[in-house]
């Protein structure tokens, strides 16, 4: 099937790791009412549109919006709207709940804020894909010193990959998070890199890929040598990267 698509879309399709892994959890948990939220060219609600019995596509952005309703429009059982999410009237509760607008740590996207919205509108023991997001940090060592997303850098590592948190959307999502990492540097750093891991169904997990999820650095001031390190770090989910606080204690 050919998509007509936004440029930044197109890079979203040609993303095959983060389109197989969410193909595998929509083919394994979505059924009966789902919603797409920030559904984009409607790639995933076309895959819903197989296993469910209606889907509702929300997008907000008009362009991407208008590529959307163009694709999905021979699907008898594909709505598409073209709402923010944040705003959106749901008329009926919903089998699944389909949301990605993830990002590191789901900081600068909305799917906190819309997904803390749209569970009201779930039914008990509904789905959400995904499940939930997996964060990990580790020390690194940088050149420069403003936060930035790792993908051309690739900092070298300084210590082990040390997991500090998971959000399950399924449950209370919390608006923040704040708390301290201990870490372990076995050589000198001066930044912590944040990696997030999606689990788009329990059985699946999935690090970053082209499109989703560059890990993040954020700088923390001094060069500090080898052994146990604590980082307090807190940031607003969907709050942009303006709302992160990492500092060594
Ligand atoms: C990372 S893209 C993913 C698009 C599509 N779900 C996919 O997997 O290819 C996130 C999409 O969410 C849309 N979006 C972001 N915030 C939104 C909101 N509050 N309401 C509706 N759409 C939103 C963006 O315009 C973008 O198209």
């Amino acid at each position: 099937m050919k998509f007509r698509v936004t440029a930044y879309h197109q890079h979203l399709l040609r993303d095959h790791e983060r389109l197989s892994a969410f193909y595998e959890a929509i083919a394994s948990a979505a059924h009966g009412l789902t919603y797409d939220l920030g559904a984009g060219s409607g790639v995933l609600s076309f895959f819903a549109s197989e296993y469910a019995d209606h889907v509702i596509a929300i997008e907000r952005d008009p362009r991407i919006a208008a590529c959307a309703w163009e694709n999905l429009s021979g699907l008898e059982n594909v709505t598409v709207v073209n709402e923010d999410a944040l705003e959106y009237e749901f008329k009926e509760r919903a089998d699944t709940i389909i949301c990605e607008m993830l990002d590191t740590a789901l900081i600068d996207e909305e799917q906190v804020p819309v997904l803390r919205r749209a569970l009201r509108f779930l039914k008990d023991g509904g789905n959400v894909i995904p499940a939930a997001v997996i964060n990990a940090a580790e020390p690194v060592m940088i050149k420069g010193g403003s936060i930035s997303y790792d993908e051309n850098i690739r900092a070298p590592s300084s210590g082990p990959l040390c997991v500090y948190d998971r959000v399950d959307f399924r449950g209370r999502i919390p608006e923040k998070f704040r708390g301290t990492l201990k870490l372990l540097a076995s050589d000198s750093f001066n930044a912590i890199r944040i990696t997030s891991f999606t689990v788009p169904a329990e059985n699946i997990i999935c690090g970053p890929t082209p499109m989703m999820n560059p890990p993040l650095i954020l700088p923390l001031g001094d060069t500090l040598e080898a052994g146990y390190f604590r980082v307090k770090l807190s940031y607003k989910m969907g709050g942009g990267l303006d709302s992160v606080k990492a500092e060594l204690k």
